[in-house]
C-alpha cells in the first residue's frame, strides 16, 4: 500500500466516474468532492447494505432522518460548542496553517521510526534467536528514545488538559519542529479553532440567530429518543439508526475523500438499561466486523484499535481500523457512551428523557452503545481495496475493480454480439428484464473484448452476452468478471442466476 496507490485510486475515480473534485471548474474547493454517475450508485449499494444490516435485520432498530439544522442549545449540552475543538499554529514564513497536536504526534513517530530501525537491524543481526520485547526493554538507545517518546507525551497531556496552549507552543519549540513543508520555524501561538461551521438563521443577525451545520448525526438521534420509543412503542434494548451529512471545518483535510469538510456518517445508537454496556458494546464490536468481513475485501485489511485515554463521557471505545493506501486508519467507531448525552439533554432542555420500563416498573436515563461509521471512508476503503491491475495469461494486462459483486455499481452489462440481426432487440428485452432489480448497462460499442475491459474497470460482475445462438436456444453467455470464465445460461433461469450473484441478501449468507 502507498501514496501510489492512492493516487492510481483518485486518478481512476475521477476517470471512469466516481469522484470528481468539487466545483472543479473553478478549480475545487478544497476537501469537497462530488460523487459522479458510478459513485452515487456505489455510495448508494454501501447504505443499502449498512441499512439492511441494522434496520431490516434486527426488529428491534429502527430508522430517522433528522434534519441538519438543530437548536444551538443541542450543541451547548453535547459538549461542542465548548470542546470540539482542535489546536492550531501558523507558520509565519509559510502562512501555513497546522493542527498542533498533529505536528507533536508526527515528531514521536519519527522518533518510533527510528526504534523501528533499530528493531529490524537487530532483526537481521540475531534471525529467530530474536526477542524484540527483550530487545526493547534492554537496548540503550532504544530505551532512550522510549523515553524521549514518553516524555513528550506526559507534558502534550497534561498541557492539554490544562488547556494550556502556551506550554504546547512551548513544547513545539523545545522539540525544534519546523514547518515540514519549508523548514521555518517561526511559529504563532498556539489557539484553540472550533470545527463546527456557523451559519445565520433567517434575517437573524448576531450571535442570537447562531446556528451550526451537525458536526455529528448521533445528535438528531438522541433529541428524538423519547419521540421513537415513544411513537414505536419500543422496548429497550432498542436502536436507532440515522444516514446522513456531517460538516466539520477540518484544519487539515487531505488524502482525498478520508478527511473531508462535508461528509457523511451512518450511525445507531443502541439504548440499553445501565450496567448492561458492556455486553452490547462487545456484542457490537463484532457485530461491525462481521458486517465488514462479509464483503470478503480480506480480513487482514481490518483491525480493532481499543482507546486507552477515554473520552469524558465513555467508559469504553475501539476503531475499526482499514488498511487504506496510507496505511491502517480508522474507518468506524465502536463507543460505549454512558448515559452522558441524555443526562445533558435532560440538563439544557429541563425535559425527561427517561425511559419506563413496564416489567420493573422503573424509569431510568439509558445507556448508550453507538456504532459510528464515515460513508465516504467506506468507500475509499472499497475503492482502494478493488482496485487491481492484473497480467493476463496471454501477457496481456488488465485493470479490473473487484468491487464486492452486491456493492458495485452497475451489476449487469448487458452486450450484445454485434449492432443487427435482431440482437439488439433481443438483449434489449433481456435489459428489460433485469432492471427493475439491478442496474443494468447496455453496450454494444466496440469489439467484445474492448467492451469486457471497459466493465471490468468499472467492477462490473456480470457481463451477459447475446449472440445468434440466443435466438435459436434462448440462452446467453454469463462471463465473469474475478475469474473470466463463461457460462450459458437460459434466459428463463436469468433473473434467479444473476440476483444468485449480485444481490444484497448474497453477503448476509456469507456471515
Ligand atoms: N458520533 C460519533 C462520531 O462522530 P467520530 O469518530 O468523530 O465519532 C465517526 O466520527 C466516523 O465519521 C469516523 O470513524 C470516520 O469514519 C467519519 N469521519 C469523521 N470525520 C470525518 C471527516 N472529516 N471526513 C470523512 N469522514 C469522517
Amino acid at each position: 500500500m502507498s501514496d501510489d496507490l492512492l493516487k492510481k485510486v483518485i486518478s481512476h475515480a475521477k476517470e471512469y466516474g466516481f469522484v470528481f473534485p468539487s466545483s472543479e471548474i473553478y478549480d475545487g474547493l478544497s476537501a469537497a468532492y462530488d460523487y459522479g454517475q458510478l459513485g452515487a450508485e456505489l455510495k448508494n449499494n454501501i447504505k443499502h447494505y449498512w441499512w439492511t444490516a441494522m434496520v431490516r435485520m434486527h426488529d428491534n432498530i429502527v430508522g430517522l432522518d433528522a434534519s441538519i439544522f438543530m437548536h444551538p442549545k443541542t450543541w451547548k449540552a453535547s459538549g461542542h460548542i465548548d470542546a470540539f475543538n482542535d489546536p492550531l499554529i501558523d507558520n509565519k514564513d509559510s502562512n501555513k496553517r497546522y493542527r498542533a497536536d498533529v505536528l507533536i504526534e508526527d515528531h514521536i513517530g519519527k522518533i518510533e521510526a527510528k526504534i523501528q530501525k533499530d528493531v529490524a537491524k537487530a532483526l537481521k543481526r540475531f534471525g529467530d534467536a530474536f526477542d524484540e520485547a527483550e530487545f526493547r526493554s534492554t537496548n540503550g538507545r532504544v530505551l532512550d528514545r522510549q523515553k524521549q517518546i514518553d516524555d513528550i507525551n506526559v507534558r502534550f497531556k497534561s498541557a492539554m488538559e490544562a488547556e494550556d496552549l502556551v506550554a504546547v507552543k512551548q513544547l513545539i519549540e523545545d522539540l525544534d519542529i519546523a514547518d515540514p513543508d519549508t523548514g521555518s520555524r517561526n511559529w504563532t501561538d498556539v489557539r484553540q479553532f472550533n470545527l463546527m461551521f456557523k451559519t445565520e438563521l433567517g434575517a437573524v443577525s448576531g450571535e442570537s440567530g447562531v446556528i451550526y451545520l451537525r458536526p455529528e448525526t448521533a445528535q438528531g438521534i438522541f433529541v428524538n429518543f423519547l419521540n421513537v420509543q415513544k411513537s414505536g412503542r419500543m422496548k429497550i434494548p432498542f436502536g436507532i439508526a440515522q444516514i446522513g451529512k456531517a460538516f466539520r471545518n477540518e484544519i487539515i483535510a487531505r488524502q482525498f475523500i478520508f478527511r473531508m469538510r462535508e461528509f457523511e456518517q451512518m450511525e445507531m445508537q443502541f439504548f440499553v438499561k445501565p450496567g448492561t454496556q458492556a455486553e452490547w458494546y462487545a456484542y457490537w464490536k463484532e457485530a461491525r466486523i462481521k458486517w465488514h468481513n462479509a464483503l470478503g475485501l480480506g480480513e487482514d485489511m481490518y483491525r480493532f484499535h481499543d482507546h486507552i485515554k477515554l473520552a469524558h463521557y465513555a467508559d469504553a471505545a475501539s476503531d475499526i481500523e482499514f488498511n487504506f493506501p496510507m496505511g491502517f486508519k480508522e474507518l468506524e467507531g465502536v463507543h460505549s457512551r454512558t448515559d452522558f448525552d441524555l443526562n445533558q439533554h435532560e440538563a439544557h432542555s429541563n425535559k425527561k428523557l427517561r425511559y419506563f420500563d413496564p416489567e420493573t416498573q422503573e424509569s431510568y436515563v439509558p445507556y448508550v452503545v453507538e456504532t459510528s461509521i464515515g460513508l465516504d471512508r467506506m468507500f475509499l476503503a472499497t475503492l482502494s481495496a478493488a482496485l487491481q491491475e492484473e497480467t493476463l495469461e496471454d501477457g496481456s494486462t488488465r485493470t479490473v475493480l473487484r468491487i464486492p459483486a452486491p456493492l458495485a455499481p452497475v451489476k449487469v452489462a448487458i452486450l450484445p454480439l454485434l449492432k443487427k440481426d435482431g440482437l439488439p432487440e433481443k438483449a434489449r428485452e433481456i435489459m428489460a428484464m433485469l432492471q427493475m432489480d439491478h442496474n443494468v448497462q447496455y453496450d454494444e460499442k466496440d469489439a467484445i473484448g474492448r467492451r469486457y475491459r471497459r466493465q471490468d474497470a468499472i467492477g462490473t460482475p456480470l457481463c451477459i452476452t447475446v449472440d445468434h445462438d440466443t435466438l435459436i436456444d434462448h440462452a446467453v453467455t454469463i462471463r465473469d468478471r474475478d475469474t473470466m470464465t463463461q457460462e450459458r445460461v437460459a434466459i428463463d433461469q436469468l433473473v434467479a442466476v444473476v440476483a444468485g450473484k449480485v444481490s444484497i441478501a448474497q453477503l448476509f449468507k456469507a456471515s
